[in-house]
């Protein structure tokens, strides 16, 4: 999960320390969602925290303002020069296209030469553009600084004139109804819920597979309601995403349970790929079809697992690794 905290804020500056180890990225925020006012101390705020805190195994990234507002060159510059080499990644929102890839990788590379950083910046975009979407493949592929990429839905939502009024989620109105039973047409017909995001999601999928780089969802606005933002992260982690935001500490969680694989769903793979010896071939397990194919989704689980144990003691137990 990618955390969100406003450095703006004192408070939650004090609370950072407590969330290395318990989060995989801690995101201090210096775009939407800091006041206009609060810009310079949001940015003051990454740089007090990036040179104080020991991060350990967790990451420290920032969100800067877009390149097409009156903060971005600062806080690119805070993040690369002045947070002695803390920062990871820098998260770039509305991004359009690869021009604007290319901008942000010159411009880091010349303040890395600057500051003499030698480890190299990465990029994570935010897809909330509709013509973002639309060059999503030549933004992953524009630079390989790219580290991946987030769905921002509001953000995406208000630039295609979706009629949505929400920062991601579903929409009661977005349905499908069943046929009228020709008996009784006036009998209450089912409906259900469509995925708004499922378009968007699977493009950015395939995009960032085709880079090597990785998806995630974005944020889930409506915190209370933590069974609706796991049913969303679940169909992200579902169609390929790797994970997403957590905007308040109840979306830890939610998004740690979402993006790890079960236990009975790493033993049934472990199972399949033992049951396959060399992997090629056909066999029937408990009435399935198993073949190469499968074997390859057995294996995506089980190297996942693999990965989250290597730094999650809880989950290494889980799977039985490395006890
Ligand atoms: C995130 O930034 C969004 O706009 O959804
Ligand atoms: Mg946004």
């Amino acid at each position: 999960m990618l955390h969100f905290f406003p450095p703006n804020n004192e408070k939650m500056r004090s609370k950072v320390p407590s969330l290395v180890g318990v989060v995989d990225v801690l995101v201090a925020n210096l775009e939407d969602g800091v006041p206009l006012g609060e810009k310079e101390a949001a940015r003051a705020g990454l740089v007090e925290v990036a040179t104080t805190v020991n991060f350990g195994t967790t990451q420290l990234w920032t969100r800067v303002n877009s390149l097409d507002s009156p903060w971005c060159l600062a806080d690119i510059r805070a993040a690369v020069v002045d947070c002695a080499g803390a920062v990871d990644v820098i998260i770039l929102p509305k991004v359009e296209g690869p021009e604007d890839i290319h901008y942000a990788d010159r411009l880091i590379a010349q303040l890395e030469a600057e500051s003499g950083r030698s480890t190299p910046m990465l990029i994570h975009a935010i897809l909330e553009t509709a013509r973002g979407v639309a060059n999503v493949e030549e933004i992953c592929l524009a630079s390989p600084r790219m580290q991946g990429l987030s769905l921002g839905p509001a953000d995406l939502a208000a630039n295609r004139r979706m009629k949505t009024t929400r920062v991601g989620g579903g929409h009661p109105d977005y349905l499908v109804r069943s046929d009228p039973d020709p008996e009784n047409t006036d009998a209450p017909r089912a409906v259900y819920q469509q995925d708004l995001w499922h378009y968007t999601i699977a493009r950015m999928v395939d995009a960032c597979v085709t880079a090597g780089i990785l998806p995630y969802y974005g944020p889930f606005g409506d915190i209370r309601d933590t069974t609706a933002c796991a049913d969303q992260f679940r169909n992200a982690y579902l169609l390929g995403c790797v994970g997403a935001w957590s905007l308040h500490p109840d979306q830890i969680a939610v998004a740690k349970e979402v993006f790890s694989p079960s236990a009975a769903e790493v033993a049934h793979a472990r199972r399949v790929i033992d049951a396959m010896g060399d992997g090629t071939g056909a066999i029937m397990l408990d009435g399935k079809m198993e073949d190469d194919a499968s074997v390859k989704q057995c294996q995506v689980v089980v190297q996942l697992a693999a990965q989250l144990a290597a730094t999650d003691p809880e989950l290494a137990a889980l799977y039985g690794i490395g006890n």
